[in-house]
């Protein structure tokens, strides 16, 4: 949309803007430590926390999903915007883990959350797919197709880790974010968008077998081809240098310099690789927000997860431009710069108002035939009393652990 300079369109309609109006994030109560990782794999905690920062991670449990997830996360957004679910009229959902092929994870989500409306689709840009949803989202917005979207990440990646490889599996966790985008001509909201691709690290970061190349067999499975692969170096290379490249570009866009922004939202996959991007931003760290220490890389819900954390912490107040930022497979990078407008007591409140135990994904008939838990999880998901959440980071009415399924 061509803006003129009184901020109207050249037919004379006012512009819209596409604001944050509600946010909210969901994570799995049980805690993989790296305590718990060193009796699985050939591993320590000092390895571990000195070259990610990561000191555990979320797993989620026997009757969760990555819609189920999702579906809460969206849910306290929803809340938090003060709408009700039916008037949302899109959901995006960026996942690199779904529920299944087919249907897509946002459709079963869209049940989930009692809307009629929306039309929905799914988001494959893995870590990035947040940032690539919430960038459609403004465009439907400001193009005037949707006046509410709900944009979704979502992850369980723990059931796609290969717990003998000890270069991935210390890496990643579960759990969901999702923002709220809504149409006003008021000025601010989403700002300026840089996104990109660069497919010759396709194969960096790979899920080889599974899809139409090489559909899942007992040779795939023989060969843990149904497992994450990466090459780490290659992918550290690449994410320190697109992160800072694609945030000063989405500043840029938004007509803003580096120091307007008064907080950076990287995606939380590395501490040194945050560092790294601070350093040559000029920026010092605690213009960053980080929470990876306490979830590892949860994907596409690594973003919407640290921006609600960092609103409902009191980092982000009314007025104040934030950056948010991502790099994954693909390579993908995407940044969003926001001018945030919102009451961040919102997000609070809503935390408190949707509790997960009241959340309903519909379960196809065979559901409790499938034990989908890892065996290298099992033992540890089984322990009594393994639940170890520190009491300042329960989201309140989180489930308990599962009762059912399922005999192995
Ligand atoms: N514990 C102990 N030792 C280990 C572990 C472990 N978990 N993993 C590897 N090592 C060993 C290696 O075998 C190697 O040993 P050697 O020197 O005897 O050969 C040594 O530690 C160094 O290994 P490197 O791979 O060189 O370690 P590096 O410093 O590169 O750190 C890491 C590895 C953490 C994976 C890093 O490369 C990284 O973070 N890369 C980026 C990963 C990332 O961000 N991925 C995002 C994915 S995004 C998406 O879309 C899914």
């Amino acid at each position: 949309m061509t803006e003129s300079l009184n901020g109207t369109t050249p037919g004379g309609r006012p512009r819209i803007h596409a604001h944050v109006t509600g946010w909210g994030r969901y994570v799995p109560s049980q805690v993989l430590s790296n305590k718990d990782l060193e009796r699985m794999v050939d591993t320590n905690d000092e390895w571990i926390v000195s070259r990610t920062g990561i000191r555990e991670r979320r797993v989620a449990a026997a009757h969760e999903t990555t819609a189920s997830m999702g579906a809460v996360a969206g849910l306290r957004a929803i809340h938090a915007a003060g709408i009700d679910p039916d008037e949302i009229d899109l959901i995006l959902l960026a996942t690199l883990t779904p529920d299944y092929w087919m249907p897509s994870t946002a459709a079963l989500v869209k049940e989930a959350i009692g809307n009629t409306r929306a039309a929905a689709m799914d988001v494959s840009a893995a870590c990035s797919g947040f940032v690539y949803g919430f960038a459609t989202a403004k465009a439907w917005i400001e193009a005037g197709l949707a006046k509410h979207v709900l944009v979704i990440g979502a992850e369980l990646l723990t059931r796609f880790l290969d717990y003998t490889d000890r270069s991935t599996c210390i890496l990643f966790g579960d759990g969901a974010g999702a923002a709220v985008l809504s149409a006003s001509t008021e000025p601010g909201g989403a700002l300026g968008v840089e996104l990109t691709t660069e497919p010759q690290g396709a194969y960096m970061i790979w899920l080889p077998a599974g899809g139409a190349k090489s559909p899942p067999s007992a040779e795939t499975i023989a060969r843990g081809e149904h497992y994450i692969r990466m090459e780490g170096k290659e992918t550290y290379r690449f994410a320190t240098k697109t992160m800072a490249t694609t945030a000063l570009e989405s500043v840029r866009k938004s007509g803003l310099k580096p120091q307007d922004i008064s907080l950076y939202i990287p995606h939380q996959a590395n501490v040194r690789i945050i560092e790294a991007v601070a350093k040559g931003l000029g920026l010092s760290m605690d213009q960053i927000y980080t929470n990876v220490n306490r979830y590892g890389n949860t994907s596409a819900a690594s973003v919407p997860i640290a921006m609600a954390e960092a609103v409902n912490e009191g980092r982000i107040k009314v007025g104040d431009r934030i950056t948010v930022v991502a790099f994954g497979a693909g390579f993908t990078s995407g940044a969003v710069t926001i001018e945030w407008t919102a009451d961040p007591e919102r997000g609070r409140i809503a935390d408190e108002a949707i509790r997960p135990e009241d959340v309903h994904v519909r379960l196809p008939v065979d559901w409790d035939s499938v034990d989908p838990i890892p065996p290298a999880l099992a033992e540890l998901m089984n322990r009594p009393g393994s639940v170890d959440v520190p009491l300042d980071d329960v989201v309140p009415g989180e489930p308990e652990r599962a009762s059912h399924p399922v005999a192995r």
